[in-house]
């Protein structure tokens, strides 16, 4: 094996979704802590990850007790390189996680026991499901009151449309909650006596009829447990290597992230049966991970990690072959080589400089303004990386200049954050005005906010009643009709950044009417067609 198959089957590069406060942040720092990547828990808690990748104007969101950085974690456990693409939780940002969805190999869901499944968690597991990227479900708090463990896995089928199957499973809950059953390994793993902060603390047991078990857990939880297995096999299909990777079967975890329960199980199941770096494509072609010539592309950009100057990273996944430092490499939206003198590796919360970096591993380039999200990087060949498409934003604004001295840095501003992919620039075709489209209201929030503190330019907002923003697809349109439609809708007509033709639809109706009135035009609620 070459060196380089060997460090692409020892990675893994995954992304912990959950809908906010269901236990990611607590979850990945207990990874890291089994990892031995931090020493103390509560790192993460006390905000020493979250302020390391945080820059200055997340002060607001912080604030705001909502983590949106996602920033890139990563760790070795047992040899194996685990990359955890950290994705924010809050809908107003979860273009940003779709956008690092396209980056991982794989996904674990976290439940939160007595919630279950929560808004958030549906839209993002349909986001996985259409990517078919395989997810691993771990249920939550384990160690509070919540519901059965047999009606939140009919949840997950039901709500989530989820084929699943327990690979632990849980004796007890709440106030009784004593440990874990280990489906995968066979075996169990209990608490002792109220030492549950204890990591180290637990039995092993290899058998349900193991003696010891009745003294330790009580002869009713006992015979429960026992009921409950029988239930399981009876009802879940066996767990399958094949389908989980095709994103068909979906394994599920039970366990306490703050109490370090059922974590270990989840790691360890985690780190053989989940994907190592997959092969992408590109507009051209396939691209496998064990390819001699380095590829990869741009999933984030992070703005302003020292406020006093004005440098962003660019988050790179790469692709295949090995990334090296300073080594000039193309750049192929600009077609234009480019080296990287300091490209950052992460290692749990802090940021290094690395020689080489391989699939899977995210290196960090410092950039002025080159990149946008969606760039691709080559050794010279002209491929580009699909599947970083632009969706409808959901609130559209007029933005306007507030300090006429101030126009240019305005426009940069807007510009660079456009490219940051913070929200979508619409320009109307009409008079030229621009048009702030973003997925959440809080978002303007942020703009305004980083404009003046990094740009130092001032803007306002004038609502505007959109409904929807759709691409036109005019490849198979007939001539007439398609002059017919342009005419008409004049006033609702705009470009997006990349100077793509845009429908501003006012309401659900009119996109109706537009739809049966011009049967030749294809209206896109995606960007990429
Ligand atoms: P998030 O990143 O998904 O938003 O969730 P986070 O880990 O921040 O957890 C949200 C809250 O849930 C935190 O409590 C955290 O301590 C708690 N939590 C996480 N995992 C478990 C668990 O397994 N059991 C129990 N009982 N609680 C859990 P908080 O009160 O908001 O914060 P803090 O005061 O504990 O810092």
């Amino acid at each position: 094996m070459t060196a380089l198959i060997e460090e692409i089957n020892r990675r893994r590069t995954f992304g912990i979704i959950s809908h906010p406060d269901a236990g990611k942040t607590t979850l990945t720092e207990k990874l890291l802590l089994f990892g031995g990547a931090i020493q103390e828990a509560g790192a993460v808690k006390n905000n020493k990850i979250k302020k390391a990748a945080t820059s200055d104007f997340m002060e607001i969101e912080r604030q705001r007790g909502i983590s949106v950085s996602t920033s890139v974690l990563a760790f070795e456990y047992q040899r194996v390189k685990i990359n955890i693409l950290d994705t924010p939780g809050h809908k107003d940002f979860a273009e940003d996680t779709y956008r690092t969805l396209t980056a991982v190999d794989s996904v674990i869901l976290v439940i939160d026991v007595a919630k279950g499944v929560e808004e958030q968690t549906e839209k993002l597991v349909k986001v996985c499901r259409m990517r078919k990227i395989p997810i691993i479900v771990f249920i939550n708090k384990m160690d509070r009151e919540g519901k059965e463990a047999f009606d939140l896995m009919d949840e997950l089928e039901q709500k989530l449309k989820l084929r699943i199957t327990p690979l632990s499973f849980p004796i007890g809950m709440g106030y009784e909650f004593k440990g874990i059953y280990n489906l995968w390994e066979k075996n169990i793993n209990l608490f002792t006596g109220d030492k549950k902060k204890e990591i180290n603390n637990t039995i092993k047991i290899f058998s349900l009829d193991d003696t010891k078990l009745n003294k330790l857990i009580g002869n009713n939880s006992n015979k429960k447990l026992k009921e409950e297995i029988e239930l399981v096999h009876g009802i879940y299909e066996e767990f399958d290597e094949e389908l989980f990777l095709e994103g068909n079967l979906q394994p599920v975890f039970f366990g306490s992230a703050l109490y370090n329960f059922g974590i270990k199980e989840l790691l360890d199941c985690f780190i053989e049966i989940a994907p190592s770096p997959l092969p992408k494509t590109t507009d051209r072609r396939l691209v496998k991970p064990d390819e001699d010539k380095f590829s990869g592309f741009v999933f984030k950009i992070h703005a302003n990690m020292d406020p006093k100057h004005r440098d962003r990273l660019a988050f790179v996944k790469i692709v295949s072959g090995i990334f090296k430092r300073n080594t000039p490499y193309l750049h192929v939206r600009h077609n234009k080589k480019i080296k990287f003198s300091s490209p950052n590796t992460f290692f749990a919360e802090k940021k290094r400089i690395v020689d080489f970096s391989y699939p899977g591993d995210i290196v960090g380039l410092h950039d002025n303004g080159n990149f946008k999200i969606g760039d691709t990087l080559t050794e010279g060949e002209k491929i580009n990386y699909k599947g970083i498409p632009s969706f409808s934003p959901e609130h559209f604004r007029y933005i306007n200049n507030a300090d006429p001295m101030k126009g240019k840095q305005l426009q940069k501003g807007i510009d660079q954050l456009m490219d940051e992919g913070v929200a979508q620039l619409f320009t109307l075709e009409l008079n030229g005005r621009k048009i702030i489209g973003t997925v959440g209201v809080l978002q303007y929030e942020v703009i305004q906010y980083r404009l003046e503190h990094e740009y130092g330019a001032k803007c306002t907002y004038e609502n505007l009643n959109i409904y929807k923003a759709v691409w036109i697809n005019i490849k198979n349109s007939n001539n007439e009709e398609l002059k017919e439609f342009l005419r008409l809708k004049q006033r609702f007509l705009a470009k997006d950044k990349n100077g793509k033709l845009i429908f501003l639809a006012d309401s659900k109706f009119s996109l109706k009417i537009a739809k049966e009135k011009f049967k030749s035009i294809t209206f896109e609620l995606s960007s990429e067609f």
